[in-house]
């Protein structure tokens, strides 16, 4: 069948691109693993100096796909997911984001493990998993409060609202907003620029930047058993349910 993600290199750069347009690019399990080792094999392909991340169609992404969510296996079922995330934490090579339309859930919490994010000034972005009965991922819960600052940090995990590209960019979420007419020319420009930095210096600020992996994995380890004792509860399971059937929450099962 067709692929969800799609990978290619040019002058340099490893595109990932999501394509699963139909869902609004949702990820699920399989999509998470092809990420995961295009990211992998970035690591030893001498040809790939930077990879950029974007969504193909009308979004980035709506985040992780609640189908997948609402199957109760435990703890494998995240396995993709955190090798995804894990491969992204661990790159040594600068990475891109391009943004625009919706990025949901872990389509937000990706961007805190990203060089340089650039979106569109409608771009709207929420961590919805207060909402769904869940917590925080993949180190959100120490990165975001270090980037945007507690207050913030608490806004989007606590309410869980949508929010536009002004507060992303004010709070440090994007390095900027760019119009759509102009936005991939920008990220292809800024590519072009890392392609041509010397090699050992560009690895190595990102690496001297990246001083705090310790901290990131281990909180990233505290929030993945709370997130998966999460995902069995009635909450998160009334979450998914009404999602999948397109109907309100039922409050009393929503507690
Ligand atoms: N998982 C699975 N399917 C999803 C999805 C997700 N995260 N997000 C969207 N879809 C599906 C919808 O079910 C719908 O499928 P259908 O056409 O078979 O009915 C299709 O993608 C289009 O989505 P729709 O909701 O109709 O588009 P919209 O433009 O009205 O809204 C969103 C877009 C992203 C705001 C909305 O889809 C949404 O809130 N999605 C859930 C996001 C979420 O909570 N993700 C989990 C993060 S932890």
């Amino acid at each position: 069948g067709m692929s969800h993600i799609l990978t290619h290199i040019e002058d340099h750069v490893l595109h990932i691109v999501i394509n699963r347009v139909d869902k609004k690019n949702a990820l699920t399990r399989s999509m998470y693993q092809q990420m995961a080792d295009a990211i992998f094999d970035a690591k030893h392909h001498p040809d790939i100096r930077v990879i950029l991340l974007k969504g193909h169609g009308d979004c980035f992404t709506a985040g992780n796909d609640i189908q997948d969510f609402a199957s109760k296996e435990e703890s494998e079922h995240v396995a993709e997911t955190a090798a995804f995330m894990r491969a992204l934490m661990d790159c040594e090579k600068p990475v891109i984001a391009q943004v625009h339309g919706v990025a949901v859930g872990i389509g937000t919490t990706m961007l805190l493990h990203c060089d340089f994010v650039y979106a569109q000034p409608n771009t709207r972005f929420v961590l919805p998993f207060i909402n769904l009965g869940l917590v925080p991922e993949y180190a959100s819960s120490y990165l975001l409060p270090k980037i945007a600052g507690r207050r913030k940090a608490s806004e989007w995990l606590m309410l869980g609202e949508p929010f536009g590209t002004e507060d992303a960019y004010q709070f440090g979420l994007l390095t900027d907003i760019v119009p759509e007419t102009s936005l991939s020319d920008k990220v292809m420009s800024v590519c072009k620029k890392l392609v041509e930095k010397p090699a050992f210096s560009l690895l190595q600020t990102k690496s001297l930047l990246n001083n705090d992996t310790d901290l990131i994995r281990q909180q990233m380890d505290i929030e993945l058993d709370v997130f998966i004792q999460a995902m069995g509860m009635d909450a998160a399971q009334e979450a998914f349910d009404a999602f999948l059937n397109k109907r309100p929450i039922n409050p009393d099962k929503f507690k």
